[in-house]
């Protein structure tokens, strides 16, 4: 089954055909990023004129770089939330057109379920990945935070903890503003810890509760604050302390709270996904816990874990193949629930 995925939630508008749900024959994403940066952050109305611009390119260099042609699609599917309204219809009113044209299924998809799906996409020299039995996964991106409960069919079962405030990625994001690195700050935050000590300043974990599986990231933010108000801002070795102090104290959640979601659930199996799962620092952290501890840890590799078209395709084939549709009528829902 070859789907053609299309995602446009934020600021990448991407393409991808998958076969099967797994093995990925193509993948574009071209990043608004630099025009971004200019502003220090995402301008929804700049992010939705770019997808205009970009998205006919980027569906054709898909079905090129697959190597098919277009009717030789089984169905089209597509972020139809949660992002921004502007960016989601672009790549929505696409999909719509194509399938319409090339009277193909389209079907609107979950950008989490993505980020989800994602750990089972096949890339070279990794045979069958992705958690076949119940899970934990925990969801890290620009926009959410949360722990969930999967049961083996892929549906979320439970939601077990989510963010009180920032999401994991916006503290990353607004950390790297503050520190005058620039946009998007994730990446670049990661990078400069790799030198620094992760023990130079003890920047606040939030537990709310000792059982608590909800997270906070606010109190760091304003910590860190704090902390830069005192000063100039750190350059050189000061600024790779301060970059892994603070990542180390978004880590040492993530994975504490990782790990109770586990015990709690008796469950084995932890899926690490979105944006911030790309994240060197947490990824290393993950594995030794998971060493430790005995579960089996899933990541989809970096490129898979900040927003693609790829993840779309993959959870789109799986509603697909349960006979699910999306009717012309498919609209966009800038805030829509987890399924
Ligand atoms: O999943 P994603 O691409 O988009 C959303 O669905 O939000 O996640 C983007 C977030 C941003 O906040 C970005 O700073 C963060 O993921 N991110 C990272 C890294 N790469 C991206 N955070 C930490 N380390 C990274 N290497
Ligand atoms: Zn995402």
């Amino acid at each position: 089954m070859l789907v053609l995925g299309i995602e446009s939630s934020c600021d990448e508008t991407a393409a991808a055909v998958v076969a099967d749900g797994r093995r990925v024959c193509s993948d574009v994403v071209a990043s608004q990023a630099a025009v971004h940066a200019l502003y220090g952050g995402v301008v929804p109305e700049v992010a939705s004129r770019h997808h205009l611009e970009t998205v006919v390119p980027t569906l054709s260099k898909a079905i090129t770089d697959a190597g098919i042609s277009w009717n030789d699609l089984d169905g089209i599917a597509v972020t139809c939330g949660p992002g921004l309204v502007g960016a989601l219809l672009v790549g929505v009113e696409a999909a719509k057109a194509l399938g319409y044209a090339l009277s193909k299924p389209v079907v609107g998809v979950h950008h989490h379920a993505g980020h989800m799906a994602a750990a089972f996409l096949s890339h070279e020299g990794d045979a069958s990945p992705g958690p076949e039995r119940s899970h934990v996964a925990l969801l890290v991106s620009g926009g959410h935070t949360a722990l969930v409960r999967v049961s083996d069919d892929g549906a979320v079962s439970q939601v077990l903890g989510v963010t009180r405030d920032d999401a994991a990625g916006e503290a990353f994001d607004k950390t790297a503003k503050l520190l005058g690195l620039g946009y998007p700050g994730g990446v670049l935050i990661d990078k400069l810890a790799v030198s620094g000590d992760p023990k130079a300043h003890a920047f606040p974990r939030a537990f709310p509760a000792r059982e608590s599986l909800e997270f906070s990231f606010s109190g760091l933010k304003t910590s860190l604050a704090t902390f830069l108000n005192q000063g100039p801002l750190p350059t050189g070795q000061a600024l790779a302390d301060v970059c892994a102090s603070f990542q180390a104290a978004v880590i040492d959640v993530l994975v504490r709270k990782s790990r109770r979601a586990l015990a709690q659930q008796g469950l084995k199996d932890l899926l690490v996904c979105g944006g911030v799962a790309a994240n060197q620092g947490l990824r290393t952290a993950m594995l030794s816990a998971a060493a430790e501890d005995g579960f089996r840890l899933h990541i989809p590799p970096v490129r898979y874990c900040t927003d693609n078209a790829a993840m779309i395709a993959a959870a789109g084939t799986r509603l697909l193949k349960r006979g699910i549709r999306s009717g012309l009528d498919l609209n966009v829902d800038p805030g829509l629930p987890l399924p």
